[in-house]
């Protein structure tokens, strides 16, 4: 089956410079939430339209986009989209504000489409509250669809709506698309039109309508994050994870985690991020985009692209950018920065230490407050540090340069060149002792006060 999604349209109700499609629920753009569910069922396209060159840049590379503008109707938007269906193909109809919809109730809608060899299933659902919705009517077994602007009173009152989710035959889509007409009360060319020139129709009607909530504006998102975030999190706890405070906690839908992991308080997981087991996350942590093993501590720190292996403590206060890779049992401690770097199996950086672009072994101590000088003001270089190497306190490693197997560098030493395995490196002014100098100093300085 293809999958279109509609985006075109304008949410002006955002108040937004930003399409509204591309607003985040759980750190997650709402167009990626669907085109996500549009993959699992096939080959997928956008019809984009208002800052188009915006939401496109959200969009990942095989996912076709179609240029709708201007915006004259849900149906001018499939017309705009007509290279993409497939006389041989159904074709799945999403919205990109339309966020929460599952896979479970497309299989559903796929299930009836199927059954009934239909041109059309509607995605339909019944409130007490349809106004502004386009109102399902049943004629002489079929399906017709009469939007809320120009329903008859009588109209007005039926409580089954139109989701605008939608399942079509490619080729019945194809043959009647260009029968649709702007001759309504908006001047639009409605989507829905073509439901009712469809000789075989039916409905699903959708018990959860959360799922097809659409946002219109600040408010709704929040609503959506905070339905989104409870079935997130309650689905984790069933599958064995402790979440202490589900209040503070955001994790996004495509977090794994695995059994007896314990999450803490304030503590934010977003994008592709997987999670093994009997790690402990949390208090106030923020990981993005990263790989942790089993048995990991993370406390009070950020986490972004990075790869942590078993057993490894992290924090408190560490920033673990992009490109950090924390090998087995390693231990980075208190207001630790690493950027672009490997830490071998059992190595510690366990205070005040800045890292980056820097290779560093296994068996490694790295002392508090030291520092890879890896930028000049025009380039980043790297550092290495072979296994066993102990770098004293407040070193600064001024990259290019690279020290040996368990070598060690003096503390506050500036290290400008290579250093062997097992040398020791000193570079720091050799100190000097002065006798009596200080209490000499201090008479001095009394005895001129008195003559004041
Ligand atoms: C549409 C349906 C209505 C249904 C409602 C559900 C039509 C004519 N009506 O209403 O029956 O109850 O959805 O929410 O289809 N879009 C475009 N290009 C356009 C217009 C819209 O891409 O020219 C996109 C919007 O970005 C949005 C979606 O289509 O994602 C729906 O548009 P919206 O204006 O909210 O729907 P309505 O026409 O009000
Ligand atoms: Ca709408």
């Amino acid at each position: 089956m293809k999958v279109l999604i509609l985006a075109a349209g304008l949410g002006k109700r955002m108040k937004s410079k930003y399409p509204k499609v591309v607003h985040k629920i759980l750190g997650k753009p709402m167009i990626n939430w669907v085109v996500d569910l549009g993959k699992a069922f096939g080959e997928v396209g956008v019809v984009v339209g208002h800052k188009a060159d915006i939401v496109k840049s959200y969009l990942p590379e095989d996912v076709k986009t179609y240029l709708q503008e201007p915006q004259l109707g849900t149906g001018h938007a499939v017309m705009c989209a007509r290279d993409f269906i497939s006389k041989n193909e159904d074709l799945l109809v999403l919205y990109g504000d339309v966020p929460l919809l599952s896979k479970e109730t497309i299989n559903k809608l796929k299930k009836e489409h199927e059954e009934q060899k239909n041109q059309v299933t509607v995605l339909t659902f019944v409130t007490d509250n349809p106004a502004g919705y386009g109102r399902i009517i049943r004629e002489n077994g079929k399906v017709r669809i009469v939007e809320d602007k120009d329903a008859t009173e009588e109209e007005k009152k039926i409580k089954e709506v139109n989701s605008g989710i939608y399942i079509f035959s490619g080729k019945f889509v194809l043959e009647n698309l260009d029968k649709l007409s702007n001759n309504n009360a908006q001047g639009e060319y409605y989507l829905t039109d073509l439901v009712g020139m469809a000789d075989r129709s039916s409905t699903v009607i959708l018990e959860d309508i959360v799922e097809v909530s659409g946002v219109n504006d600040r408010i709704q998102l929040a609503q959506l994050e905070t339905i989104a975030k409870q079935r997130i999190l309650e689905k984790l706890m069933l599958s064995g994870v402790t979440i202490v405070d589900p209040n503070s906690t955001f994790i996004g839908p495509d977090v794994e985690i695995g059994m007896d992991t314990i999450i803490y308080p304030f503590t934010i997981i977003e994008g592709y991020t997987k999670i093994g087991e009997d790690c402990e996350i949390g208090p106030y942590s923020h990981i993005v985009d990263s790989n942790i093993g089993n048995e990991v501590k993370v406390i009070r720190s950020e986490v972004e692209k990075s790869v942590i292996e078993n057993k490894v403590s992290v924090g408190p206060f560490s920033r673990l950018r992009e490109g950090t890779v924390l090998k087995e049992k390693v231990k980075i401690g208190n207001f630790v920065e690493t950027k672009k770097t490997t830490v071998g199996k059992n190595s510690k950086a366990q205070h005040l230490t800045y890292l980056g672009d820097a290779t560093i072994g296994e068996d490694v101590n790295v002392g508090a407050g030291t520092i890879t000088c890896n930028y000049d003001g025009y380039k980043k270089y790297p550092t290495y540090i072979g296994d066993g190497a102990f770098i004293g306190s407040n070193t600064s490693l001024v990259a290019p340069v690279n020290i040996g197997k368990g070598a060690i560098t003096g503390a506050g030493s500036v290290i400008t060149e290579d250093v062997p395995n097992d040398a020791l490196a000193l570079g720091r002014a050799r100190q000097i002792i002065k006798e009596g100098w200080a209490k000499k100093k201090r008479e001095e300085l009394k005895n001129a006060d008195h003559k004041e």
